[in-house]
């Protein structure tokens, strides 16, 4: 008996392919991917499942292959989830509830988007919008890879994907454009609805 559950990939919302300067064919080729972290993560599960523990080795072994592996899969799919959700918006001001707390955690909202385009520049990887727990503020963390300096005890409400898969169709190099782009397409209900939905205290 498995203990663990295959997962599907999520659907994608029309509205995806109908982005303000990311085309169609570069989202589709972006879920491929997606749909890729989603495979491998059962597939890894299913490999662990079946694997023999006393082999666990930190130099080499196929424990450590697949754990560190399965981190990757997993990353991916959270980043991809995030990244997808809450693209297909008109972009624009925050609203709402997210509005007030970039506003008081980086005293503007261009601050805010300022910083954030900084670290997505500076990233190989990712951009996070992340609510931290222990410092009770939002905060623009880095990532590499899907599975590279996310931190524990925070909740990401804003996902920039910076890997060239996520523009090179459509910007080429020009990561910069690509990120105003990424902004333009925001959509500031979704992230609201994080907001709530983690109830992440905004007074
Ligand atoms: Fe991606």
């Amino acid at each position: 008996m498995p203990t663990y559950t295959d997962i599907k990939p999520r659907e994608l919302k029309p509205a995806l392919f109908e982005l303000d300067g990311i085309s169609r064919a570069s989202i589709e080729a972006h879920y491929r991917l997606y749909q890729g972290y989603v495979g491998k993560r059962n597939e890894i599960l299913a490999r662990l499942e079946a694997l023999d523990r006393t082999g666990a080795n930190q130099v080499y072994s196929d424990l450590r292959a697949l754990k560190v592996e399965l981190s990757f899969a997993v990353g991916g799919i959270k980043n991809h989830e995030l990244y997808f959700a809450h693209l297909g918006g008109e972009g624009g001001e925050p609203t709402g509830a997210i509005d007030g707390l970039i506003r008081r955690d980086f005293g503007s909202v261009a601050a805010w988007r300022e910083d954030l385009k900084a670290t997505g520049m500076a990233s190989r990887g990712w951009a996070w919008t992340a609510y931290d727990w222990d410092e009770h503020r939002l905060f623009n963390y880095i990532g590499d890879a899907q599975n590279t300096y996310p931190v524990w005890n925070a909740t990401p409400l804003v996902a920039l994907d910076t890997y060239e898969h996520a523009y090179f169709l459509d910007f080429q190099t020009d990561r910069g454009a690509y990120i105003d782009a990424f902004f333009a397409n925001l959509d500031w209900d979704v992230v609201n609805g994080w907001v709530a939905a983690y109830s992440i205290p905004t007074a």
